[in-house]
């Protein structure tokens, strides 16, 4: 099978684990991987988003955002905490936490009312929150990628599921990535 440059590959599965580790190349991989999760999201589901700054997370959301048809802009939301998105009628919470001193401002800032089962929680820096903010169906964590000899600065994500829905997700979004993100 024929794999582009640009297309996301599965570098390693551990299905009976639920996890899934997935080379990114580029950013339009990161797009692809957007795009095939993005479909595979039900509503209520809780999605962490790891790694340091600069990893990918907010432009993994953007993506995911635009390919369910979502055509404004798709902010961090570092100052905000919160970005909300309603698309195709289901409600989209984006959250970062990063500017958390202490995880209790989750609960100070009355965030646990986002956490619906009618709304997808898409959260960047969980770990600011660690305690407060409810556990993942899905989390995946961003690494830079170290092929300095091509100096291609790709990404490699490693994706858990951490509930059965999230298990089911991740069954289907490593096939659908195996199919070339179709
Ligand atoms: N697979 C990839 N390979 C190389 N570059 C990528 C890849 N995916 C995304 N990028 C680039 O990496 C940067 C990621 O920025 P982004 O804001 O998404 O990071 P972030 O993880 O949300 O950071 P922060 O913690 O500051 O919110 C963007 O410039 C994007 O173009
Ligand atoms: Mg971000």
């Amino acid at each position: 099978m024929h794999v582009s440059d640009d297309s996301p590959v599965v570098v390693g599965a551990a299905r009976g684990e639920g996890a899934l580790t997935v080379s990114l190349p580029n950013e339009s991989a990161t797009a692809t991987l957007g795009r095939c999760l993005a479909k595979l999201l039900l509503p209520g589901m809780v999605v962490w988003l790891d790694g340091d700054l600069g990893a990918g997370k907010t432009s993994l959301v953007r993506s995911m955002l635009r390919a369910l048809g979502h055509e404004g802009p798709v902010k961090s939301p570092t100052y905000t905490l919160v970005e909300v998105y309603v698309v195709s009628s289901i409600y989209f919470y984006h959250f970062d936490f990063y500017r958390f001193n202490q995880p209790e401002e989750f609960e100070d800032a009355g965030l646990g009312e986002y956490f619906q089962k009618n709304a997808i929680c898409l959260v960047e820096w969980p770990a600011k929150a660690a305690g407060y903010v409810p556990a993942p169906d899905l989390e995946l964590t961003f690494h830079f990628g170290s092929d300095t000899e091509s100096q291609n600065n790709g990404r490699l994500v490693e994706i858990r599921a951490g509930s059965q829905e999230g298990r089911a997700c991740l069954g289907e979004l490593s096939n659908r990535i195996r199919r070339g993100g179709s």
